[in-house]
């Protein structure tokens, strides 16, 4: 993690609740709904929904509108995560109702510091592998779009580990 992102998550750790977190991809309809139900599911099972609040939002607009695509609805179902979340564009006022920002490529930190009004609203963005602890070749969360049933599985893989490491470094 470099030094700007630990930097911002230790002043988020001992800020005013709650955390406010908007997790980004490109369709909003894969990656970062999962991240958002994930991060969700163990936020409320450990008792912290005071504590945060957990959105989604894509860079593109295909697919507004939209509950999560049906093969990452099933795959994160069958590790009991329902996948809920009508799909939206992010927006520039994203940046101010949300403290952290997190792509989920570099491709998706690009788009949204083209949307980011202020240099203070690109200080928010942050990569969601920077909080991999797990074993793996990837430095992001790769798109499974075209991919098969491993692509789903490796994302919901290291999107688990990656929402237990923020969620255990902003309640440190
Ligand atoms: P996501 O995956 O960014 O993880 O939601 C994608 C979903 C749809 C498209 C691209 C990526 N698309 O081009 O429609």
């Amino acid at each position: 993690m470099n030094k700007k992102t630990h930097e911002l998550i230790a002043r988020l750790a001992v800020a005013k609740r709650p955390v406010k977190i908007l997790f980004v991809c490109l369709g909003n309809i894969c990656r970062s709904p999962a991240a958002e139900g994930i991060m969700q599911a163990l936020v409320d099972e450990k008792g912290l929904s005071a504590h945060f609040v957990i959105d989604s939002a894509g860079t593109g607009n295909y697919h507004i509108g939209d509950l999560p695509d049906h093969r990452m609805r099933i795959h994160a179902r069958r590790r009991g995560i329902e996948l809920t979340h009508i799909c939206r564009q992010v927006r520039e006022s994203d940046f101010d109702n949300f403290d952290l920002v997190i792509a989920m490529d570099v491709s998706n930190e690009r788009d949204l510091r083209r949307i980011a009004p202020t240099i203070e609203a690109e200080d928010k963005i942050v990569q969601m592998a920077d909080f991999i602890s797990m074993a793996t070749k990837y430095d992001y969360i790769p798109d499974p779009y075209y991919e098969g049933a491993e692509g789903f599985e490796l994302v919901l893989d290291l999107l688990q580990d990656a929402c237990a490491n923020l969620l255990r470094r902003l309640m440190a």
